[in-house]
């Protein structure tokens, strides 16, 4: 038997001035589409943008619905909608930012497990690693460089075989 510890990497920025200008148009374009989500039951806005390698961006926010369960996150649809308009595009960064109506959102707000694992899935199939950019409404921003680092013991396709 042995014991072991799983240990992972990330960056935080004390706000947004300490991003690159590439990096803050990409939040920028978070924040923008952010504000366009449709949140009537949880009042929690999130947008999500996308770089692709070919340097397109995508953008995406949460849908909800009164179906509890049938709404969707803002990091699946950017997602997504990224893929299923470059079908062999590569992700390079994904930036997440979240506001809520009840609440001023000072942490950084980190994708959910099952956008954790949509992630995964393309930074396995690419085999190149998408960073992850995430935060609230104000305050800091933590960068992942992979999800590895968001997803330690992950579930992908090697499993499979
Ligand atoms: N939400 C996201 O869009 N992304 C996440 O990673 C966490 C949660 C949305 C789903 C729901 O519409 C609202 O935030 C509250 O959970």
């Amino acid at each position: 038997m042995h014991d072991h510890k799983i240990t992972t990497d990330f960056t935080i920025f004390e706000n947004i001035d300490e991003l690159s200008s590439t990096q803050k148009k990409l939040l920028l374009k978070a924040i923008e589409i952010r504000d366009h989500a449709y949140a009537p039951y949880s009042r929690f806005s999130v947008g999500a943008a996308v770089l692709m390698e070919n340097g397109e961006i995508f953008t995406g926010n949460n849908q909800e619905n009164a179906a509890y369960p049938s709404g969707i996150c803002a990091e699946r649809v950017a997602i997504w909608t990224a893929m299923a308009s470059l079908p062999q595009g590569r992700i390079k960064k994904i930036f997440i930012s979240a506001r809520s109506d009840k609440t001023v959102v000072d942490q950084p707000v980190a994708p959910c497990g099952a956008c954790r694992q949509a992630i995964a899935e393309y930074e396995t199939r690419q085999k190149e690693n998408i960073e992850i950019f995430f935060t609230g409404e104000k305050g800091k921003i933590v960068k992942s460089n992979s999800i590895k680092d968001l997803l330690p013991w992950m579930f992908d396709n090697s499993m499979l075989s």
